[in-house]
């Protein structure tokens, strides 16, 4: 596999040696152990696989090991921890911003990349920016709610 791609992942250092076209999703979750990202689509059309790759929401299903070489990749386990959650994240559980949970995690990176250019965006703002976070469930009402009010 030539050699191994060094990537910052939650803030550690990674060396892995795959090859460069590996996607990104299966590094994060079958070599990596963070099963944040989760596989809905595969295609980069629905979001739930969603991750910042320095700083910007990139869906990871599509992305390349090659394309975050020397770059800083944040997962949903790296916004924050069981006891200091992500304001963005205690938005969403205080929404109850939930049905079957699978597109949270794309619900929650989009909305943390959103939230770092716009703090302060109106509803319509939020509704483009997770117009292409698909959720099956019909959540969409409380996902609205909870970031606005992580918007504050
Ligand atoms: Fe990546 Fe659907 S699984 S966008």
């Amino acid at each position: 596999t030539g050699e191994p791609v060094v990537l910052t992942v939650n803030g550690t250092t990674c060396s892995v040696d795959l090859p460069r076209d590996t996607k990104l999703i299966y590094v994060l979750r079958n070599d990596l152990g963070l099963n944040g990202p989760k596989f809905g689509c595969g295609l980069g059309e629905c979001g739930a696989c969603t991750v910042l790759i320095d700083g910007v929401a990139a869906r990871s299903c599509v992305v390349t090991l090659r394309t975050v070489e020397g770059r800083s990749v944040t997962t949903l386990e790296g916004l924050g921890e069981l006891t200091a959650l992500h304001p963005v994240q205690a938005a969403f559980i205080a929404a109850q911003a939930a049905q079957c949970g699978y597109c949270l995690n794309g619900m929650i990176m989009t909305t943390v990349a959103f939230l770092a250019r716009n703090p302060a965006p109106t509803l319509e703002q939020v509704r483009e920016a997770l117009r292409y976070n698909l959720c099956r469930c019909g959540t969409h009402v409380e996902i609205m709610r909870a970031v606005m009010a992580a918007a504050g």
